[in-house]
């Protein structure tokens, strides 16, 4: 009865850890974590292989018994006692780890987060988000120079989301949550296709080596009103487990001060949505609440002026990348008149020089190049930003400049071992983020350090 009941554990150990490989594999990037990271996909065969080895060993076992056997079979029962304990307490440890969600946190302040879509004036709206421990009503006052309205709430919620609509280019705007502080920002021009935004991505806070002091240097000179900038891009990697919530916590502390008052979106690394940490990535980045006029909550299209931002989705290769999102970004590309400026922002790279890590070929990689850069050359693509590779390079092919910004707060890659032959400028070991400023039918990028001295910059004409 005893070794009936040994036999019934064992097989339900071994259950157990197929059963966490097909929750794993169900969730948001894992396919690509499995495909890129060479430590992690062996972690995920031996453990699928255990759990084979433990049903094999525990048949044999009972077979033995059934024969009266005796001899190796006690040191059979032994191995398959041991290995039915692991088969437990491995799936549990893991999935406590990464799988129970933690508490979402209060907001340090509230973000200005940017909509998707073209405002009834050419600029944005954007959207007032905050969230709050417990359930409540808030109200946020808003408006420019004297004119103001009042939005309330009419039900207790923790996610707080408060659109600002119709907004007037080359305006200044404030807005107070339940008569607190007072943040000021100001919409971009419109006229003569003039637009400043800063770009990053990587910044990785969570991971031991991101430089949180650097990133917050950083954010000042871009919230710095004497630099005058209009907008703000993440490119993804903003936090290094995106599971983890406390991650995400000491992230918006560190952004507050800036993402209250410059305009932001977020594109999704692989990083933030790993295991999980997709809900979380909504959750701060665009809650339940916030309107969807153009895609998902994973790629938009935003329209400032003749200046238009696709933001896309593409984490770690092109697993993201769905046929869905293809038609969308073609339909879009195919809508945007040839003399404006077609910008797309996104996580993943396309051309970039770098070397082999863990397995995985960290440099032009095939199956984005071949997926996505004959759209961008067909529809004259201006600029493509992305990140994922740690580290600053500006290619070009076929008209189309690529722009790798991935070295915002996180340690670099190592020296490159391949030379893209597209690369223009490559650098490693700097802190920095882009500058860009659109005018008229040139665009000023600027690769700027931790000190925002220039490294470099370019002139880059409309496409
Ligand atoms: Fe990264
Ligand atoms: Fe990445």
């Amino acid at each position: 009865m005893k070794k009936n009941l040994f036999f019934w554990f064992a097989i339900f150990a071994s259950a157990l850890v197929f059963i966490f490989l097909a929750w794993a594999f169900s969730l948001h990037g894992t396919i690509g974590l499995f495909r890129v990271n060479g430590i992690l996909r062996l972690a995920f065969i031996a453990l699928a292989l255990f759990a084979i080895v433990l049903l094999i060993l525990c048949i044999l076992e009972r077979w033995w018994l059934s024969k009266k056997q005796t001899g190796w079979v006690r040191v059979l029962s032994w191995l398959v006692r041991i290995m039915t304990v692991l088969g437990i307490i491995i799936p549990i440890l893991v999935f406590v780890y990464i799988g129970i969600p933690g508490s979402f946190a209060a907001s340090e302040s509230p973000q200005l987060l940017m909509m998707d879509g073209i405002g009834s004036n050419d600029v944005p709206d954007m959207a007032v988000v905050f969230n709050t421990i417990n359930s409540t009503t808030n109200s946020v006052k808003w408006g420019s120079g004297d004119t103001s309205a009042t939005f309330s709430e009419e039900k207790p919620l923790k996610q707080h989301v408060f659109m600002l609509r119709d907004l007037q280019p080359d305006t200044e705007y404030w807005y107070q949550v339940n008569d607190s502080q007072t943040y000021r920002f100001k919409t971009p021009s419109v006229d003569g296709q003039y637009l400043h935004f800063a770009v990053f991505s990587d910044a990785h806070f969570g991971d031991a080596a991101s430089r949180n002091d650097l990133s917050s240097k950083m954010f000042q000179y871009i919230a710095d009103p004497a630099n005058r900038f209009n907008l703000l891009f993440s490119l993804g990697d903003l936090v290094d487990y995106g599971f983890k919530d406390k991650q995400w916590q000491e992230a918006f502390k560190v952004l507050s001060p800036i993402t209250s008052v410059i305009p932001t979106k977020y594109a999704a690394g692989n990083h933030d949505t790993l295991l999980g940490g997709l809900k979380r990535y909504e959750t701060y980045c665009y809650p339940v609440g916030m309107e969807l006029r153009t895609g998902t909550r994973l790629w938009q299209r935003i329209d400032v002026g003749k200046v238009h931002f696709l933001v896309i989705d593409l984490e770690w290769s092109a697993e993201s990348y769905t046929h869905e999102q293809n038609i969308w970004l073609e339909t879009q590309l195919a809508s945007i008149p040839k003399d404006d400026w077609t910008i797309v922002m996104g996580h993943g790279f396309y051309y970039a020089s770098g070397s082999v890590i863990e397995g995985w070929q960290w440099y032009d990689n095939p199956e984005t190049i071949q997926k996505l850069t004959p759209l961008f050359e067909k529809y004259g693509v201006d600029m493509v930003f992305s990140g994922h590779a740690h580290q600053l390079e500006l290619l070009q092919k076929s008209g189309v400049t690529y722009v790798i910004c991935g070295a915002f707060g996180s340690g670099s890659e190592p020296e490159r071992q391949y030379i893209s032959p597209e690369s223009v400028w490559y650098s490693i070991n700097h802190f920095a983020f882009v500058d860009v400023t659109v005018n008229g039918s040139e665009a000023r990028l600027v690769f700027r350090d931790s000190d925002y001295n220039e490294l470099n910059s370019f002139i880059i004409p409309n496409n």
